[in-house]
């Protein structure tokens, strides 16, 4: 599955959908086409970035751009991809200050999805889907998280996402290989390294019940 095919899973039938930071407008577009939004907003903080996503999108009446830093206005659902965990993080607590937290979030950041799952807690939503996607031999966590009815995840989850209890082979794979990095110096890791051996145990003896079943 790519990123974009994760986001195309993951979004729901929102009146107002966003593309925050959209540079190219890959899914604003996307959005657009669909005819599953009454509107779409491609945004980016860079003016430079919007004029891409207006090159490919220009014309599109259910498209409106804007050129602002994260969640400048209100919409029912919002798209974050190819962003950094703390950038997310950063757009989260920025968009509850002004209110403009929508109701549904589909993030996609590209490193430190814990940060992002901890922020979406203490936000008070809850990630109702939370998956693994490789786009070119890199690992993207894939989010979505609902306002309301929010719950604290073990730290397991938080680091590895909610399902890390599930076996799910792209997981172990992305787990198998973060344990090869850390293992190059184990004495300074000893404690990620427990955790991710934990996280692997726990694909393991999930993968062990559904071979007996
Ligand atoms: C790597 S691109 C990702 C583009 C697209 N979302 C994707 O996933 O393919 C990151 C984009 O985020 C924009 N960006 C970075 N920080 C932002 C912020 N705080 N608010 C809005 N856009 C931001 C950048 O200008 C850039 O266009």
């Amino acid at each position: 599955m790519t990123r974009l095919e994760a986001v195309e899973s993951l979004i729901t039938d929102a009146q107002t959908i966003a593309d925050v930071g959209c540079d190219h407008g890959l899914i604003a577009k996307y959005c657009a086409l669909s005819g599953r939004f009454q509107t779409v907003i491609a945004s980016d903080i860079s003016e430079k970035c919007l004029n891409k996503a207006r090159s490919a999108l220009g014309g599109n009446e259910r498209v409106r751009f804007a050129v602002c830093d994260g969640i400048g206005y209100d919409c029912d659902e919002a798209v974050i991809a190819g962003m950094g965990g703390y950038t997310v993080c950063d757009i989260l607590t920025a968009a509850d200050k002004n209110d403009r937290l929508p109701e549904i979030l589909v993030l996609l950041p590209h490193r430190d999805a814990d940060a992002v799952r901890r922020r979406l807690t203490e936000l008070g939503y809850r990630i109702d889907k939370d998956f693994i996607v490789k786009e070119r031999g890199k690992f993207y966590s894939a989010i979505r998280a609902k306002k309301g009815d929010a719950k604290p995840l073990s730290e397991l989850q938080y680091l590895f996402g909610t399902e890390v209890d599930k076996y799910e082979p792209l997981l172990t794979e992305y787990l198998t290989g973060l344990q090869k990095i850390y293992e190059v110096a184990p004495k300074h890791n000893e404690e990620k390294l427990k955790l991710i051996r934990a996280a692997l145990n726990a694909q393991g003896a999930d993968r062990a019940n559904n071979n007996k079943e």
